[in-house]
């Protein structure tokens, strides 16, 4: 479990307050679901938190701890995945110390969500080099386990695809060997000065601009060089794709479909709309959170008709209730035949039963905050051996090493 391979799978999430189903249903079921298949490394982002609430920081402390719960209690397993903080390994800073080298500025203010974030998060303001560093920081987080895949939502599509830019610009710079340029151009001028001319061009737009045409123009010319040997045929395709020796590898986005939970109010799920339901909420909370919810407006008495597509209460239905009991609530509703706390009854029961496994794992933890620590402490001693590793390898190849 320590040393990792390109199977390996990393993530993180911010440190800003208690997890609610949308998350669980969104984001941790799946993790709950990889750590069974690889090598996955789950951390808490509080660096990137920080990003956003540098001015209030005070969130953070407590929804450090009670994240780690909270994937605890979702069924996250200490034994197969390494969970720590990204804080603590503060391999994660040099990296992305490192990497700002050679990071062009344009690359950071074309991702999207550096413009979309300070459009939405107007109260706060974001023009700071910590907030623009942002996806950069992600990227150090990722190359740093050189993970294979990373599982994020649509939203973070981009911040991988910039790790993989990065990655493909370091091994650029730094993983050439010795003669090796000498040896690309040499096995290059055996394909002809027409298709040299055309494969520099392909070569160029694709590692600047990722043009997968170029891509596959280039790979098309080497595949038609007749006189070119086995060996430099490989020579040309490494020099096309990185220019060198991979030292960062690229990792590839797992993408989690985006969570449709709805929330008490029938809008998204959001902590900002005050609609949630937690992931380990109080039974006679939760209880309460559902009969008060609110209907179909047409169904002021118990004996007016209702549409359940105008009600949020169906939407969890939708998601939560088998095709009988759906049915019963299509029927029922549109007759009148019972009133919304008997709709609502059989989900609060489903809900409850979801909620007892979290409930029972997560006292337990709670009831002994020492072995939670300890959870902590030995992922990121755990995590801090693989990070360190790939670093020695990073100031190797950038030049850091003095003797
Ligand atoms: N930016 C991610 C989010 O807001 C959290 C995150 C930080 C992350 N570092 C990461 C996710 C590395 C995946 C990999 O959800
Ligand atoms: Fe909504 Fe159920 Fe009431 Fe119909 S009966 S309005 S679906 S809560």
């Amino acid at each position: 479990m320590t040393t990792a391979t390109t199977h390996s799978v990393l993530s993180g999430m911010r440190p800003t307050g208690r997890l609610h189903l949308g998350h669980y249903h969104g984001v941790l079921k799946n993790w709950v679901r990889l750590q069974e298949q690889y090598d996955c490394y789950f951390f808490v982002a509080d660096w990137h938190a920080l990003t956003t609430h540098y001015d209030d920081p005070s969130i953070i402390a407590p929804s450090v701890f009670d994240m780690v719960v909270d994937w605890l209690a979702a069924g996250v397993d200490p034994e197969r995945a390494t969970l720590f903080i990204q804080s603590h390994v503060p391999e994660h800073a040099e990296l992305h110390l490192l990497l700002s080298m050679i990071t062009p500025l344009g690359w950071l203010e074309r991702v999207p969500s550096f413009k979309d974030q300070q459009e939405k998060l107007k109260d706060r303001d974001l023009a700071t080099y910590g907030f623009l560093g942002y996806p950069l920081l992600q990227s150090a987080d990722i190359l740093a386990y050189q993970a294979g895949s990373v599982p994020v939502g649509e939203d973070q599509v981009a911040h991988v695809e910039l790790t993989r830019e990065i990655a493909r610009r370091f091994n650029h710079l730094y993983g050439r060997e010795p003669g090796y340029e000498e040896r690309a151009e040499a096995a290059l001028a055996k394909l002809g000065k027409k298709a040299t001319r055309q494969f520099r061009a392909a070569r160029k737009r694709y590692q600047e601009q990722g043009d997968a045409e170029a891509l596959a123009e280039a790979r098309a010319l080497v595949a038609a060089g007749g006189g070119v040997s086995a060996d430099d045929h490989r020579r040309l395709l490494g020099f096309l794709e990185s220019g060198g020796r991979a030292i960062l590898s690229e990792p590839r986005a797992l993408l989690t479909p985006a969570s449709k939970m709805p929330g008490l109010d029938g809008r998204k799920m959001s902590k900002s709309y005050g609609n949630v339901i937690e992931l380990r909420e109080e039974p006679e909370l939760l209880r309460r959170k559902l009969q008060t919810m609110p209907t179909d407006p047409a169904r002021v008495r118990r004996t007016d008709p209702g549409d359940p597509d105008k009600c949020p209460v169906w939407q969890l239905h939708e998601i939560f209730s088998g095709a009988e009991t759906r049915a019963w609530v299509q029927d029922g509703c549109r007759k009148a035949s019972f009133g919304c706390l008997d709709c609502k009854e059989p989900l609060i029961e489903t809900l409850l039963a979801e909620q007892r496994p979290f409930r029972e794992r997560a006292a337990a933890y709670q009831a002994q905050p020492k072995r939670v620590r300890s959870i902590i402490a030995e992922g990121c001693a755990r995590a801090r051996a693989v990070a360190r590793k790939t670093l020695g390898e990073v100031r190797e190849a950038m030049g850091l090493v003095y003797e």
